[in-house]
Parts: structure tokens; sequence; C-alpha cells
């Protein structure tokens, strides 16, 4: 059977618009990153749940993994000044790892009641104790009980789209040149041949 990868990767293409800043702490290190992934896990209001995936070439993905806490928070599309905040943060958290140097300090942070960093120039976000957790191979999925959340904000939240328009075209280059390594593990995790096409 053959698939139409095009048609595939379209069908399958921009299902969740809203990218979300992750932290963690693990021990007395704190990390983050920035995910595409995030999504809602329960339908019962009074007990809501979270869920993300990520790669396990990520170092969030360990420190999660190892810790079982993250927060999960939504970027601000407007006034200006808070969509500049949320740039900062998209640039800071996705465009390098935390094996490579710290990546927290230099944003306003709080400690949540799991004691992961709550960065505070940020819409709003779940903090959350995983419950569940799935290895895909590639990556795992966790899903968690909320624990705290917080609204900071009344605006929009950040889509996508509109945060690529406005990413320096120097920052896109470095983001999709730190994405080799990155995709060429998932394909060893999937037992796939690393020279594929590459993707986003
Ligand atoms: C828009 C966008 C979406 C991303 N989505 C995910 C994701 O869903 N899961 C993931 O593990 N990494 C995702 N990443 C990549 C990580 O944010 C990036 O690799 C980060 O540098 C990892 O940092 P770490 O090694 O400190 O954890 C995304 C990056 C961007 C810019």
């Amino acid at each position: 059977m053959s698939v139409d990868l095009d048609a595939a990767n379209y069908a399958l293409s921009g299902l969740r618009p809203f990218p979300v800043a992750v932290t963690t702490i693990d021990g007395d290190e704190v990390n983050g990153l920035i995910s595409l992934s995030a999504g809602a896990a329960s339908i019962v209001p009074e007990a809501p749940r979270a869920t993300i995936s990520l790669t396990k070439y990520n170092k969030t993905h360990d420190m999660v993994l190892n810790s079982g806490v993250f927060v999960m928070h939504l970027l601000a599309a407007a006034p200006e000044e808070a969509l500049e905040d949320s740039l900062e943060i998209l640039k800071g958290l996705g465009g390098s790892s935390g094996r490579d140097g710290d990546k927290l300090s230099r944003f306003r942070t709080k400690p949540g009641v799991t004691g992961a960093p709550i960065l505070l120039d940020t819409l709003c976000y779940v903090e959350a104790r995983v419950v569940k957790t799935l290895d895909m191979d590639e990556s795992t999925l966790f899903v968690g009980d909320v624990v705290g959340s917080e609204r900071f904000g009344t605006g929009e939240k950040l889509r996508v789209g509109e945060a690529w328009k406005r990413l320096p075209r120097e920052w896109i280059e470095q983001y999709d040149t730190n994405h080799v390594p990155q995709l060429a593990s998932a394909r060893r995790y999937r037992g796939l041949p690393e020279d594929g096409p590459a993707g986003h």
C-alpha cells in the first residue's frame, strides 16, 4: 500500500495552531521549550487535564519524564508590547537547547505549586502533574492533572502563523538548522533511514 504523503501531511498540518511555552523543574534544574502539541485532555470542567508531546531528542523531554511536572503557557498576540514578549519567549525557548546553557534566567518567573517556573510575561498557563505517559518511539505523550492555573492578560492567544511572520529570518534559519539533528534522531527512534525529506 502506498500513501500519498503530500495529502497526509496536508491533512495533519496546522491542527494545533497555538504554540505553548513549556517549562519544568527537575531537582534544582529548570528548563523549557516551545511546543505545538498542546491539547486539552478531559471533558470534565472541574478536573481539567492537559497533554503535550515532547520529542525524546529535547532536554525538556527527559526532565518532564523524570520530574512528572510541567507548565504550559499560552502566549499573547496583543497588545504590541505583549506580542514582543511572546516573540522573545518563543525565540529564547525554541531556538536552542538547555543542553547548551540556561534559557530561563533572562525571563521574569515565579515558582508554581510544583516548583516549576511560571513565565510571568505570558497570557495564561496551566501547571500540571503527569498522570499518564505514552511512549511514541520518537517522543513521549504526557497527560497531566492541572494543579495550578492563572490568567495574566485578556488579549488573543498568539497563533503560530502570526509568530512565523514576525520572527527574524536569521532566527528561522538557525531553527531550521537545529531541526536537522532532531529529525534525524526521530527517524532513528522509529527505525527509519536518517536521510529522508526535510520536515518542520
Ligand atoms: C513553533 C515550534 C513548535 C515546536 N513544537 C515542538 C513539540 O511539539 N515538541 C517538541 O518536543 N519540540 C517542539 N519544538 C522544538 C523545541 O522547542 C526545541 O527543539 C527546543 O530547542 C528544545 O529545547 P530543550 O532541548 O532545552 O528541551 C518546537 C519549536 C517551535 C519553534
